[in-house]
């Protein structure tokens, strides 16, 4: 987590860094900092958003610095607060640091340099570190890079960094080991970031350092890359990554997530678009396509992932046992890479992410790689670590996703998904030419229907209203909706601190059902398809306590109306795309009540979009 933005050239670097730290808060967002450098250095840091940091440079002279490092900060080591705000800086006040990761080793550390005389004011990891990299200069007699280089040799973390000390006034130095780190080059200025939103419009030219790689950005030597571990020179990969300013702003809506929902229609056109050909009952996804042998044979699918990604994986274990005959396992990362997991040569792991840098799902996919597993990548974020690491994979192609609560890569995700399941069926024999065809052409039809439900969001609005004070909601789905509805739950706590509770709706008789009386609403998706007249059994045994219920049924149910308090109808579809729909209300539900209890949706408290420490 937290972002980190750096610029050396000729422009005033204070708006420049500004405006990236503000396209990365969705990384972390709990306090700020700058280090410019116009003559002298001056830091300024703050608790609280990026816009706090404006108000405090508001009353500071801040033009001028053609170089500057900037933080926006998800707390790992002490509290948000302006002393343990980034950047941080070294006793003798000369160098300067912003840190995105965790430096593990920090205590045995703090404990040598605090024999040799250093103080410490903040409770962080990264104080420590900036100081060694001083110890380490004074006593070695090196410059800043090399001091680096040897500093992290010592560390065991991770860390993205950049540093700055003002006895090299026209130099950088960036290093990177497990969070992500890009540069952007541009025409004598050079621009670092977490990812490449920062820089988009300045230049296109970018490198993402790998792991273990540092570099020395300089004025006047231009850009140096070096190995951390042997500090040999190595030759830059410098791409051109297409990204359009366009899309990551707000194009006419209040937030991120209002657009991100509504931009669901085209993010699914745009994710089979090119790869599913309904006529000539095809799909082609080359990551699939390069490795058909491993997808033929495969014995076992184990899906990683976390968050809303994780109950995405939860769809593919229905579709994937269903559609292709694979037994798929769904595990959380983190649980899976502490475990000593049984993954043998020939198993498929499958790692989903939309931002491809979350660190238990990049350490599982690592973990499933050392045991020989054939690692396949749903990613959505491009040129990502865990689209780098993976054998093979898919993108989601659904556009950056900048609100916290992810609505489009969820949807998009299940799209990649399906088409995954339907080829694998394919490959194997095992799902009939009927079968194969109604599904695609259901799947087709998404981007229409999901359009048409949007313009139904007054009448979420209005459910939402009724319900915005309640203190718990339950969400109850079946089979494919089992997911989803779990999905729904993670929605609603994550942006309006309602506590809600997905729930397979038979489970529910089996402890949840205690919790229920007529203060609590009930969410249930009980479309047509699956497991139909169980769930509507289900919805009486709701019923007799005298919960509300909302019910989201298929267009044209009669049986769930009556019982139900509330109906949003969805289109009739193939059972394994109702997840897909079905999130769409949840989605405008959660989206509209957090917005009347006054939640910040697009930056819900304590949570980060990226969550790159483990
Ligand atoms: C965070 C985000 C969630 C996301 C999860 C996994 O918790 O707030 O929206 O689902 O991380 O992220 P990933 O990028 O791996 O899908």
């Amino acid at each position: 987590m937290c972002g980190i933005v750096g610029y050396i050239g000729q422009r005033d670097a204070y708006p420049v860094i500004i405006k990236g730290l503000k396209r990365l808060e969705y990384r972390g967002y709990d306090s700020a900092g700058i280090t410019l450098f116009g003559g002298a250095a001056h830091v300024l840091k703050t608790k609280g958003k990026v816009t706090d940091l404006e108000k405090l440079a508001s009353t500071h002279a801040s033009a001028g610095a053609t170089l500057g490092l900037g933080h926006t900060r998800w707390a790992t080591h002490g509290v948000p607060s302006d002393v343990n705000a980034h950047p941080h800086t070294s006793n003798s006040g000369k160098i300067s640091i912003v840190h995105n990761g965790i430096i593990e080793n920090y205590a045995s550390i703090k404990k040598i340099l605090t024999e040799n005389g250093f103080t410490f004011s903040s409770d962080t990891d990264t104080e420590v570190l900036v100081n060694l990299i001083e110890y380490i200069k004074l006593s070695q007699g090196v410059k800043i890079g090399e001091a680096v280089q040897i500093s992290l040799s010592q560390v065991v973390g991770a860390y993205a960094i950049a540093v700055f000390d003002v006895e090299r006034p026209n130099e950088i130095v960036v290093a990177k080991l497990g969070s992500p780190l890009a540069i952007g080059i541009g025409k004598d200025e050079y621009f670092i970031a977490s990812d490449a939103s920062p820089f988009i419009e300045y230049t296109n030219r970018t490198i993402y350092l790998e792991d273990n790689e540092m570099a020395v950005i300089s004025r006047k030597k231009g850009f140096r890359m070096y190995s951390i571990v042997g500090g040999e020179a190595l030759t830059p990969n410098i791409q051109e990554i297409q990204l359009s300013l366009e899309k990551i702003e707000k194009g006419g809506f209040e937030h991120f997530m209002l657009k991100e929902i509504h931009e669901q229609p085209n993010a699914i056109l745009d994710t089979f678009r090119g790869r599913l050909f309904v006529e000539e009952q095809q799909i082609n996804i080359s990551g699939i396509e390069q490795h058909l042998d491993v997808f033929k044979n495969v014995d076992r699918i184990t899906i990683v992932a976390c968050g809303t990604s994780w109950h995405a994986g939860l769809v593919a274990e229905y579709l994937f046992e269903d559609a292709a005959r694979i037994p798929v396992e769904v595990e959380y990362a983190s649980e899976f890479r502490y475990r000593n997991p049984v993954i043998n040569k020939g198993d498929v792991v499958i790692a989903i992410s939309q931002s491809g840098e979350t660190a238990d799902t990049l350490a599982a996919v690592k973990l499933a790689k050392e045991k020989g597993a054939f690692v396949f990548g749903i990613c959505n974020v491009v040129g990502s670590s865990i689209a780098r690491e993976t054998h093979s994979g898919a993108y989601t192609h659904a556009g950056p996703e900048i609100g916290v609560a992810s609505t489009k890569a969820f949807t998009t995700q299940l799209t990649v998904i399906t088409m995954m399941g339907l080829r694998l069926g394919q490959l194997r024999g095992t799902i009939s030419k009927e079968a194969f065809d109604r599904v695609a052409r259901h799947l087709v039809e998404l981007p229409k229907q999901i359009g048409n439900l949007l313009k139904f969001a007054n009448q979420i609005k209005a459910i939402a209203e009724e319900y915005k004070d309640a203190a718990n909601f339950l969400y109850l789905g079946r089979g494919y909706n089992f997911p989803a509805a779990l999905e729904g739950a993670l929605k609603l706590k994550e942006i309006s601190y309602i506590h809600a509770e997905g729930y397979p709706a038979a489970e529910m008789k089996h402890g949840p059902i205690a919790l229920i009386d007529e203060n609590m609403p009930v969410v249930v998706i009980a479309t047509n398809k699956g497991h139909y007249e169980k769930i509507v059994s289900n919805i009486q045994e709701i019923k007799s306590r005298n919960a509300k219920i909302i019910s989201i049924v298929t267009k044209g149910d009669e049986s769930v109306k009556t019982l139900s308090d509330h109906v949003i109808e969805i289109p009739e579809v193939t059972e394994a795309l109702v997840p897909i729909l079905s999130s769409i209300p949840l989605q405008l539900l959660s989206y509209y009540i957090a917005i009347m209890r006054g939640c910040n949706v697009d930056q819900p408290r304590n949570l980060a979009k990226s969550v790159t420490v483990e």
